[in-house]
């Protein structure tokens, strides 16, 4: 399929050249097998050569994990409505026209994936079922096995994809001369290896693990965030990171659980160790407002009651129909003692979505280098503003990666022979003490870089973090600090509250 660089290869050098040997070239490089990657990968024809790597197994994806589901408009008289309710979300921060754009796609994007043969969850007679999450002003989520949607919508791409796919795949470079991108350096079974591509699509997600508490897979990094600090490629509204409200952290695992919105969409209640619900003291809308209140109410009143938890109350539902609607959440639980929906749960806020990303425009494009495209969480279209709406980001994956690959496809080919690139950081990714220096860095992120931040608190973790970047640490720790560095002086820079971003100022 692929085009091979050509290289004559003498028999006495073979051994040698065994990297040389993975030297393919490709018309298209997905970097990510998550929604975003997949649908791209969908969107092109069997006559390009095209290969979508992923890091782990392509399941370790923050699209798998995703419970609630895909926002889409219902029809062409909810556009506006939509739009406002991402804008008012998004604390009117966003790209008008990305939004726009968002929502109008979303009907072309729905149809083909249902058309294409996914199955979203349906009532008796057929009809689809939308659900309502928090700050939507109508039920419009698509959902699918309940609360599985991304696991299904996951599940449908890879059967559904027709190009090669390569696990095991750690990007720890972009070959850049010029203002061109040509491909990647990455490890390919922990092996360096160098693939060249004439375009390249980002679409590895966003910076989860930077986080004490997150709801993301553990291959969510910002290794690729990282090496676009390097490379002088904007970043955009880093200072914008999510915390979902609702997640069970009291787990060992690098991964909480996420409790999806759509529980509170249902009519879940967040309430105290009194069974009082306490958030509309903090917006008429309680348990529907945006995430960003909702996150915030939390982590103020723990503040404000220390000791004290603050659980997710399910009693209102009835047995059967919370089962059938959230099934693996009630497994998944009962295999941890907590028996829904009799029980509640205590929850806390944990990051969950970066909105900021690598600046893109409304094709995928980035600024001054050729060759090189971001979509879905990777990417800042603006399309999120300040906070991102509950299930847009199921749909911005499909929406952008329709856009990226009509763009590509609209392209004369340009087909471009690479430089030789010689830098090579594929045998010092790790040292020694990363692993104690990665801990201290997702406690700084978390403790100052979180829900609520101050500018002590944010001059403090700047320090921190440059600190750790004279130490002698493996390039992919480095790559996170670039990163953690870019979130803490957008942080800075925005001396005002807005969306996710929230800074206080500490009383004398
Ligand atoms: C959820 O199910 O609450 C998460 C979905 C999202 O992040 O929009």
């Amino acid at each position: 399929m692929c085009r091979m660089v050509k290289k004559r290869l003498k028999p006495n050098s073979l051994k040698k050249l065994t990297r040389e040997a993975w030297m393919a070239k490709y018309d298209v490089l997905i970097v990510g097998a998550g929604i975003a990657g997949l649908y791209a990968a969908m969107g092109l024809p069997q006559n390009k050569s095209v290969l979508v790597i992923c890091k782990d197994v392509p399941w370790e994806c923050n699209t798998f994990y995703a419970q609630g589901g895909m926002t889409t408009a219902l029809d062409k008289n909810d556009i506006a409505l939509h739009v406002r309710d991402t804008l008012e979300a998004g604390a009117f921060h966003n790209d008008k026209e990305a939004v726009e754009i968002l929502s109008r796609t979303s009907l072309e994007t729905t149809k083909d994936i249902i058309r294409s043969g996914m199955e979203f969850d349906r009532d008796a007679s057929g009809k689809i079922l939308y659900a309502k999450e928090g700050a939507h002003s109508i039920a419009r989520v698509l959902h699918a096995g309940g609360d599985a949607t991304g696991r299904y919508l996951h599940h449908f791409m890879m059967m559904r994809n027709k190009h090669g796919l390569q696990r095991n795949t750690l990007v720890y470079d972009l070959l850049i001369e010029d203002g061109r991108c040509y491909g990647v350096k990455a490890t390919v079974n922990y092996q360096p290896t160098t693939i060249y591509a004439d375009s390249v699509i980002i679409a590895s997600g966003g910076v989860g693990s930077l986080y004490q508490y997150n709801t993301n897979s553990r291959t969510v990094s910002a290794d690729i965030h990282g090496i676009c600090v390097e490379k002088g490629i904007a970043l955009e509204d880093m200072e914008m990171m999510q915390f979902h409200p609702t997640v069970f952290v009291k787990t060992p695992y690098a991964r909480k659980l996420l409790l999806t919105e759509a529980l509170r969409g249902e009519g879940a209640h967040i309430v105290n160790e009194a069974g009082e619900r306490f958030l509309f003291d903090a917006d008429p809308r309680g348990e529907l407002a945006s995430r960003d209140i909702v996150s915030r109410a939390i982590f103020n009143y723990k503040r404000e009651h220390p000791g004290e938890e603050v659980y997710l109350d399910f009693s209102m539902f009835d047995k059967e129909f919370f089962h059938s609607r959230f099934p693996n959440i009630t497994k998944q639980f009962a295999s941890l003692g907590y028996y829904f929906p009799q029980d509640r749960v205590p929850i806390s806020p944990a990051f969950h979505y970066a909105v900021g990303g690598i600046k893109s425009d409304i094709n995928g494009c980035i600024d001054g280098i050729e060759g090189l495209y971001v979509i879905g969480e990777a990417a800042s279209t603006g399309v999120h503003g300040a906070n991102r709406l509950a299930s847009n980001s199921l749909l911005e994956g499909v929406v952008f990666a329709k856009r990226v690959t009509d763009y590509i496809l609209s392209k004369e080919t340009q087909r471009v022979k690479p430089p030789k690139f010689d830098n090579d950081h594929g045998n010092i990714l790790h040292k020694e003490n990363d692993k104690i220096y990665k801990q201290k860095l997702r406690q700084i992120m978390w403790e100052e870089i979180g829900i609520v931040r101050t500018k002590s608190g944010l001059l403090k973790a700047k320090n921190m973090i440059y600190d750790m970047k004279n130490r002698e640490i493996g390039r992919l720790l480095a790559l996170r600090l670039n990163t953690a560095s870019a979130i803490v002086e957008a942080a800075l820079d925005r001396k005002i509250s807005l969306g996710t971003h929230y800074i206080e100022s500490v009383k004398a």
